[in-house]
Order: structure tokens, then C-alpha cells, then sequence
């Protein structure tokens, strides 16, 4: 299910390093929403710039915070504020679609790409003061659904942005999109099969593709951001983007990771029931 849907929460534990994670990836996509907008729309910036600073100064605060409940409060204030920058993504996108943002260098995706990714960032850390998912395979095949869709994306940004004279890196990024678009479907059409079920064979085994396609697109990212801040290849991509691109690639192995983890430990815990079962 996406991550639209009400009862769909992140896979990840609430911990501070995903919480720093993605306050500092909010606070990026701030930065790109206020470069992006035509300059005549003041206000519009001032908020944009307003929204970078508050994530600024909440990464910072989290990063010194020493005690439990100072984590907490501060997680609080994120929340909040993470939910009103959610709002202010999709205004900005409904401004874009009805044609009222004329001379915007964002895409309606990619601002609807960033409203995404501050739904989970909000989702993520209601989970410091709430519980997970009630079916373990249901944050798993969500989570999937989340990052396929959003990788599948950045190579879409990626392609349209870097100069068409490059040919070997757009190609390369057409092939990959392609990629994550088959696997897109494949998360989703998983994800309904096995919905308020458990892990299967399958599961694994696309996780294990995933991970595949993943470690390539960030293989990919990796070698576009060096490119892109060595200038040795045309592009209008700014540095940042291609950093910021990266890093949530990186990100996403981490999570694909713990998902691994997990699925591993259901495959433990049902080989010692079938022990248990063979010896009564
Ligand atoms: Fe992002
Ligand atoms: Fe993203």
C-alpha cells in the first residue's frame, strides 16, 4: 500500500539517526523548493527559507540533545512542523498543476515526490509516541513500494536533467528506470497479495533483486555526483540534488537491510518452531 494510506507506517524502528536522517533531507528539499520557485513569488520563498531554517535548527538541537525527554519534545516539535511542510509541499504542487506557478523550475512529480518523503518523514516520527504496523509483512512490502516508486523517480530527475549530448549517462538512466518501473509494479502487485498475510519464498526473492537494482542506481548516483561536482559532465543538476539523490539511495540499502534482517529472523523462528513440532 502507499504511503498515502492511513494505516501504512515506515518499517524502520524510531531511532535519532533516522530521525537526523530525514530532517536533514527536509531541510534539502526546502532548499530546492525555494530555488525552484519564480523570483517574483517573495512570499512563497520566505516560507520555503522559513521551513529550511526550522529543520536546520532541529537537526542541530537533536544532534546535542543528551537526555530522553529532551528527544522526545524535540521529536514533537519535528512532527509539527515536518506535518505543516507536508501542506506546503502540496500547495505548492496544486499551484503547480493548475498552471499558477509560471516560470517554476519544479516538476509537479518532484514536488509530489518531496510530499511523499515528508509523509513518511511525518509518519516515521509519530512512531517515537505510537506503535508500528499490526502485520510485520505489511511495513515490509509498503516500505518496498515507497523506495521503489522514489528511486524510480530520481532517475527520472536525473535523466531530464542531465545535457541530452551525454548519451551513455542518459541511456544508462533510461535502462534503470525501466528497471524500477517493472519492479514498481512487481512491489505493488506484492504487496496486495501478501497484505495482512506473512513472508513468502517470493518476498525474498525480490527482496534479494531489490537490493540489486538499488546497489546499481546508487552506483549510478555515485558516479553522476562525482561527475556532476567535478564538472565533467554537462547537466543542470545542482550539486546538492546530486548529493541529496545519493544519499537516500544509501539510505534505502540501509533500510532494505533491516528488512533482510527481519526476514531472516522469521526463517529462524519458523525452523525452531518446526523443530519444537517434530520433537513432541
Ligand atoms: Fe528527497
Ligand atoms: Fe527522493
Amino acid at each position: 500500500m502507499d504511503i498515502f494510506c492511513r494505516g501504512v507506517k515506515p518499517f524502520p524502528p524510531p531511532a535519532l539517526a533516522e530521525v537526523c536522517f530525514w530532517l536533514r533531507i527536509m531541510r534539502d528539499h526546502a532548499q530546492f523548493i525555494e530555488l525552484g520557485l519564480p523570483c517574483e513569488e517573495g512570499n512563497l520563498k520566505i516560507e520555503a527559507q522559513g521551513f529550511l531554517g526550522v529543520f536546520d535548527d532541529l537537526e542541530d538541537r537533536l544532534g546535542r540533545a543528551s537526555c530522553e525527554e529532551e528527544i522526545n519534545r524535540l521529536v514533537m516539535v519535528a512532527t509539527v512542523a515536518v506535518g505543516r511542510f507536508f501542506v506546503f509541499n502540496r500547495h505548492i504542487l496544486h499551484l503547480l498543476i493548475d498552471c499558477r506557478l509560471c516560470g517554476s523550475c519544479l516538476y509537479p512529480l518532484f514536488v509530489d515526490h518531496l510530499s511523499r518523503e515528508a509523509l513518511y518523514c511525518r509518519k516515521l516520527l509519530k512512531k517515537f509516541t505510537g506503535c508500528g504496523m499490526e502485520f510485520p509483512v505489511d511495513a515490509m512490502v509498503s516500505e518496498n513500494i515507497f523506495w521503489v516508486r522514489g528511486i524510480g523517480d530520481h532517475l527520472k530527475f536525473v535523466r531530464d536533467l542531465i545535457d541530452p549530448s551525454e548519451r551513455a549517462l542518459v541511456g544508462r538512466a533510461k535502462i534503470l528506470g525501466g528497471k524500477f518501473d517493472c519492479l514498481s509494479l512487481q512491489a505493488r502487485d506484492l504487496g496486495s497479495m501478501l497484505w495482512h498475510y506473512r513472508p513468502n519464498n517470493e518476498l525474498v526473492r525480490f527482496e534479494k533483486d531489490l537490493r540489486v537494482a538499488v546497489s546499481e542506481a546508487v552506483e549510478y548516483f555515485t558516479a553522476t555526483e562525482s561527475l556532476v561536482t567535478c564538472c565533467t559532465a554537462v547537466s543542470t543538476i545542482p550539486p546538492l540534488l546530486a548529493e541529496h539523490i545519493r544519499r537516500e539511495g544509501e539510505h534505502c540499502l540501509v533500510v532494505l537491510e533491516m528488512i533482510r534482517r527481519c526476514l531472516l529472523q522469521d526463517d529462524a523462528a519458523e525452523d525452531e518452531d518446526e523443530d519444537a513440532d517434530e520433537d513432541d
